[in-house]
């Protein structure tokens, strides 16, 4: 017989994980379609919509001397290398001095944004000092793009910054945005006749926890703390950017945007309270709170004994003229007390899995096209795209993801654009050169770039213009 008390703890339990995963389970859904009933092969973009690539510099340019290059000599506390067998960026794709053949990879792709980031460590190598051949490649750069029909993209800061903003903080400190600040300031001098969209920030989620909470990006810490520091400190940067740019003269020419990764956690097991609470944490801090931030003004990071973080400016609310969307896949997770990220990465057995360790999963973008949508602005993809060494998915993955962007239009979404990750092979961080993202896949022995032949699914639906159907 079982006692009254006994019968109250089992109840309780039972609520608790039972229940309460089963109503989260209700409200969080994990979309799944059924693609073998969709035809993803011919899907038609509107004639406004803008087609583009993207790339950073430290990734294609070769010769930089940055927090990134630093990080890249380095080891683990467990003997293992920053960066995949040991590998640096070096040379990358000799981008600097290829340029001008580049750009003609770009036009012959029939796309017509170039986005790129300004490398601040050739352009600033020290505090305050601005170097000339620098700042004149650029130009020449934009000049370049600009008289082949592509329209230059700038991103301000993707990833890599200064070794001298390293010594002093980087963006551990609040104060050390200014440096930020000033840098954009000159650039946007410089560039701002011609150049119509600025992306601030590039991922300010990634930087912070993977360079502070997984330690897979420099300076490779695993700090609660200082991950919401420096997240709240990038947003903020954002947002003090984008200020002080509009009140340049050429201001109502151009558009600012941060870019930002949505990546949807989900738990491994649905009923599973604990797999529930680490995910919805890690939504809450990666995803959610710089939305909420962009609605409200108010910052919050609220994870029990890890980080408890709020922060408040009301002009983040004013901050944005479109949404800078970079989106490749969700992760399933498995809650691992035992690791120091407390997780395990997890794969269904029927999802088809990419190089990089996630999976193809184009609802992904809708829910994400959804979840951004809420601000109001007009959103650009900035960056999708798969690494796919063997190119034996890249065209489903294009295919795929692109029917879930004009899915997404047709609901009444306002994407007005959409950059493929990457325009050739390049450094991908942590991984070094083992992952292949390019449209081109390049020879890093003879610099010989080729097109690849799953490129071609995104080179024929650019062609496809809905008013030639
Ligand atoms: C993004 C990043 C890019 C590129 C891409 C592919 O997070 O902004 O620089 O590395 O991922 O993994």
């Amino acid at each position: 017989m079982i006692s009254t008390d006994s019968l109250f703890w089992i109840v309780l339990a039972v609520a608790i994980f039972g229940f309460i995963p089963f109503i989260l389970h209700l409200i969080f859904r994990e979309d799944r379609w059924d693609w073998k009933n969709i035809n993803i092969n011919d899907i038609v973009f509107p004639d406004s919509f803008i087609w583009g690539t993207a790339t950073a510099s430290h990734q294609v340019e070769g010769g930089c001397n940055n927090n990134w290059s630093e990080f890249e000599k380095g080891y683990k506390d467990d003997g293992e290398p920053n960066i995949k067998d040991a590998q640096i960026s070096g040379e990358a794709c000799d981008h600097w001095n290829r340029i001008s053949d580049d750009i003609k990879l770009i036009k012959d792709l029939g796309v017509k944004h170039y986005r790129f980031s300004l490398e601040w460590s050739k352009i600033e190598p020290e505090k305050g000092v601005y170097c000339k051949n620098a700042l004149s490649h650029y130009s020449m750069m934009i000049d370049e793009l600009i008289s082949n029909g592509i329209q230059p993209v700038i991103t301000l800061h993707h990833f890599a910054h200064p070794i001298w903003f390293d010594e002093i903080g980087a963006f551990e400190e609040e104060d050390n945005i200014s440096h930020l600040v000033a840098f954009s300031e000159r650039v946007f001098e410089e560039y701002s006749d011609r150049v119509k969209y600025w992306c601030t920030i590039n991922e300010p989620g990634v930087v912070a926890i993977q360079g502070y909470f997984t330690g897979m990006f420099p300076p490779g810490l695993n700090n609660g703390r200082l991950t919401a520091e420096v997240y709240k400190n990038l947003l903020e940067s954002h947002v003090q950017i984008y200020h002080q740019l509009k009140k340049h003269k050429n201001a109502s020419k151009v558009k600012i945007g941060i870019v930002k990764n949505i990546n949807q956690f989900e738990p491994w097991s649905r009923y599973n309270l604990f797999d529930w609470m680490f995910t919805l944490a890690m939504n809450h801090v990666f995803n959610w709170s710089a939305i909420n931030f962009f609605k409200s003004g108010k910052l919050k990071f609220r994870v029990p004994f890890m980080m408890w973080h709020s922060h408040v400016n009301k002009k983040a609310k004013d901050s944005l003229d479109f949404f800078g969307l970079n989106y490749y896949s969700h992760n399933h997770i498995k809650f691992n007390p035992f690791r120091k990220d407390f997780s395990d990465l997890m794969y269904r057995e029927e999802d088809t899995l990419t190089d990089m360790p996630y999976t193809i999963y184009a609802e992904g973008m809708y829910r994400a096209i959804k979840l951004v949508s809420s601000l109001g602005y007009p959103i650009i993809i900035t960056e999708n795209g798969v690494a796919d060494k063997e190119d034996n998915i890249r065209a489903e993955y294009i295919a795929k993801y692109l029917y879930a962007v004009r899915k997404a239009m047709h609901d009444g979404y306002n994407v007005i654009g959409y950059y493929y990750w990457s325009l050739m092979d390049n450094f991908e961080w942590a991984f070094g050169y083992d992952m292949r993202f390019g449209l081109y896949k390049v020879d890093f022995d003879t610099q010989e770039r080729s097109l690849r032949e799953g490129s071609k699914t995104l080179i024929d639906i650019v062609k496809r213009h809905e008013s030639e159907i």
